[in-house]
């Protein structure tokens, strides 16, 4: 429908997408960089302790987390993918209507939705699928090996092939814009920043191998999964695979 099209967040997301054509003629703007870290100088500063309670999970899992991008050739096991699924957009609580889930949403309106490259995963067959969040199912939506075609749609990152499984996030455009206008892409963004964060912190604890992944052509993958790319279209990709 046309009235997506008026948002300023629909025609960024066209005006940026990767494609194998225009790629080669990406014109780089000259944009100087900037140093990497803000520094105030001529201020009071007060150092942190470090001594803090060193005995979490979760600060094990975000100190040793790293982007892993080689893996050995092993199954991940089918709880391993339920873990990593449940953390990045299982329901975790209710309050009214809204069903909440591990990860933030801006307005509580998920428009994220979760496709999986499944290459190696015991008991799962190789395809494609869709994470049916409210029934906490796989919905199988296509056979095969698929992982070659999508390392090809990531630019040829070739470790997307040899992944156990390639998460593949989508926007639902209209969940979020219907309520936030020209302001809901920030927000789309941030949720698939989330999810994703979830993801790879919910891995690291499983001591197995991801790595997020933004470069790819956008509508090769869109017609890999079958989005047509404006209502609907992949906004980000991560792999996961056991540790070498
Ligand atoms: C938005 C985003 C996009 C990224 N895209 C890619 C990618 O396309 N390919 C890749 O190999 N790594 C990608 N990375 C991983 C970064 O290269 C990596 O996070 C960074 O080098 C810092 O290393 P660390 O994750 O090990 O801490 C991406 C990370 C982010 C946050």
């Amino acid at each position: 429908m046309d009235d997506l099209k008026q948002s300023l967040g629909y025609k960024y997301l066209q005006e940026t997408k990767f494609d194998p054509k225009s790629i080669r003629q990406i014109s780089r703007l000259e944009i100087h960089p900037t140093e990497p870290f803000k520094k105030y100088s001529d201020t009071e500063t007060i150092t942190l302790p470090t001594d803090w309670q060193k005995d979490s999970s979760l600060q094990d899992a975000l100190q040793s987390r790293r982007s892993h991008r080689r893996y050995e050739d092993l199954p991940l096991s089918i709880q391993d993918l339920a873990m990593l699924l449940w953390a990045s957009q299982g329901i975790t609580g209710r309050a009214g209507n809204y069903f909440l889930r591990a990860a933030p949403s801006a307005g509580a309106l998920y428009p994220i939705e979760t496709y999986l490259a499944v290459n190696n995963v015991e008991s799962v067959e190789a395809g494609l699928y869709h994470f049916q969040v409210a029934e906490f199912c796989l919905a199988k939506l296509g056979s095969g090996f698929l992982g070659e075609k999508v390392a090809q749609a990531a630019l040829g990152q070739n470790f997307l092939a040899r992944a156990g499984v390639v998460f593949m996030w989508s926007a639902l455009l209209r969940r979020n814009f219907s309520k936030y206008g020209h302001r809901g892409l920030r927000y789309v963004l941030m949720d698939a920043g989330h999810i994703c964060q979830n993801m790879l912190l919910a891995a690291e604890a499983l001591n197995l191998g991801a790595c997020p992944v933004a470069a790819f052509y956008d509508d090769e993958l869109n017609r890999l999964l079958n989005l047509d790319g404006e209502e609907e279209s992949v906004v980000y990709l991560a792999s996961v695979g056991a540790k070498i």
